[in-house]
């Protein structure tokens, strides 16, 4: 079962061994996949100017490395300022099909905590519906505050 701060022990222990940024982002990722039979894609992207930028992923290789704010479930998150708990995809119009088998998706965004500005999300997709419960929301907010203390 996820556990947010569990996660963050393991990755504060990885920066006080003088790990990089980059290879936090990494190891988050790789952790938060490895935590629930149901996440089924997890990747972390980066807002540089108005483009998201995926760092990093577990999944299924996608084309979509560069989304615009405002675009599809990711970009309107970043454009409306909230984490997005999307059960069905199908029923969304603005969606970015990554996966063929993708159902639901969660988004949560990373903030600086200095400024409270928006730097990143972590996305997650699964191939279930309605993968995503208020449990995921909390632990992976806990991962995804952590984050944002690197930026
Ligand atoms: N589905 C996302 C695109 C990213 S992929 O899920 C990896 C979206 O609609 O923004």
């Amino acid at each position: 079962m996820i556990d947010g701060r569990s996660m963050v022990l393991q990755l504060e222990a990885r920066r006080a061994a003088g790990a990089p940024r980059g290879d936090l982002l990494s190891g988050a990722v790789q952790l938060v996949e490895a935590a629930e039979d149901t996440y089924d894609w997890v990747g972390i992207y980066l807002l540089q100017g108005y483009d998201l930028v995926l760092h990093d992923y577990v999944g299924a290789a996608t084309e979509h490395t560069r989304i615009a704010v405002g675009q599809g479930v990711c970009g309107t998150a970043v454009a409306e300022d909230r984490d997005i708990n999307v059960p069905d995809v199908r029923a969304i119009e603005n969606y970015i099909a990554c996966s063929v088998g993708t159902v639901s998706e969660l988004v949560v965004l990373i903030r600086s905590p200095a400024t409270g500005k928006v730097v990143g999300q972590l996305d997650l997709d699964s191939d279930r519906p309605a993968a995503f419960g208020e449990r995921d929301e909390i632990e992976l907010k806990i991962v995804a505050d952590w984050l944002g203390g690197l930026f």
